[in-house]
């Protein structure tokens, strides 16, 4: 895996920085990629270069087309290689809201990130992986689909959009030998969730069979099998990583 090239969006904070240092701690060089959070991405980046890793910080809004262009064009300028490896993860705000308080542009604006920037990010790295007939695409949705959690349909019904792309997009690239899957996370607490406890966490906890929270290294873990070439008889499948609080769609 050492001369690969992977792109995790939103990888300054949660979830995607650790995707990131652990698919870099494989010898596979990473794009740190952020919004707003520059000084995090850098800190990301240092991390990994002192752990004898390679990264680099590219700023894009991954809702934005000229903005994902840019940003695999200037990955490329900087590896001299395409994206082998695609993990789309990155998130904005997600407002819990009733079906009073919804609206279409509640639902549009998690499906900016769900579809609109999985869908920009393919269009610009499909075309070397099919020449290379290599290619990992993960997308990063979450347990709320198999949930379906009241309260909270705008962004339930964003990531249940990705179960039926991810097996769309599997069927037509898999002659490629491009795979696409699909993890989904349990609640994972990371720098957003502030202080989780135990007991705080009580609730959800008794749920699991597992019966503890999650860390963001075990999401990470099942993305960086399903980017290594030990996976590459698994395509279309959606593998939920949430210490068993739900058992498949
Ligand atoms: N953590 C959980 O409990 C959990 C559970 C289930 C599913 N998930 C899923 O896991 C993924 C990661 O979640 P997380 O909790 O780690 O999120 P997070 O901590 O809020 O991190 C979000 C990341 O996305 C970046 N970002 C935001 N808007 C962006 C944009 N327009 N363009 C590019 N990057 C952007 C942020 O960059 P800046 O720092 O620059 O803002 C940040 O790096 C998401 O898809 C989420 O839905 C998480």
């Amino acid at each position: 895996m050492s001369k690969k090239v992977a792109l995790v969006t939103g990888s300054s904070k949660g979830l995607g920085k650790v995707i990131a240092q652990k698919l870099a701690e494989s010898g596979i060089k990473v794009i740190i990629n952020y919004s707003s959070n520059q000084e995090k991405a850098e800190e990301v980046v240092r991390d990994i270069q002192e752990l004898g890793g390679e990264a680099i910080a590219i700023q894009a809004d991954i809702t934005d087309k000229e903005d994902v262009k840019r940003l695999v064009a200037v990955s490329r300028q900087t590896f001299q290689q395409p994206i082998d490896i695609l993990v789309n993860n990155a998130t904005g705000p997600q407002p819990e809201l009733s079906l009073e308080e919804v609206t279409w542009e509640d639902y549009l604006d998690q499906l900016h990130f769900t579809v609109k920037a999985p869908l920009l990010l393919l269009k610009e790295v499909i075309e070397p992986m099919k020449e290379n007939q290599w290619g990992r695409i993960i997308n990063i949705g979450s347990e709320v689909v198999e949930l379906g959690n009241s309260d909270f349909s705008n962004y339930v019904t964003a990531k249940s959009a990705i179960i039926g792309m991810t097996r769309s997009w599997a069927n037509e690239l898999g002659k490629h030998d491009i795979t696409v899957n699909a993890v989904h996370p349990g609640f994972t607490p990371v720098e957003r969730h502030g202080e989780v406890t135990e007991t705080s966490a009580g609730s959800y906890i008794e749920g699991l069979p597992l019966n503890r929270l999650g860390k963001p290294e075990d999401i990470a873990y099942m993305v960086r099998f399903l980017a290594s070439d030990e996976a590459n008889f698994i395509t279309g499948q959606n593998m939920n990583v949430n210490g068993g609080n739900t058992f498949g769609v």
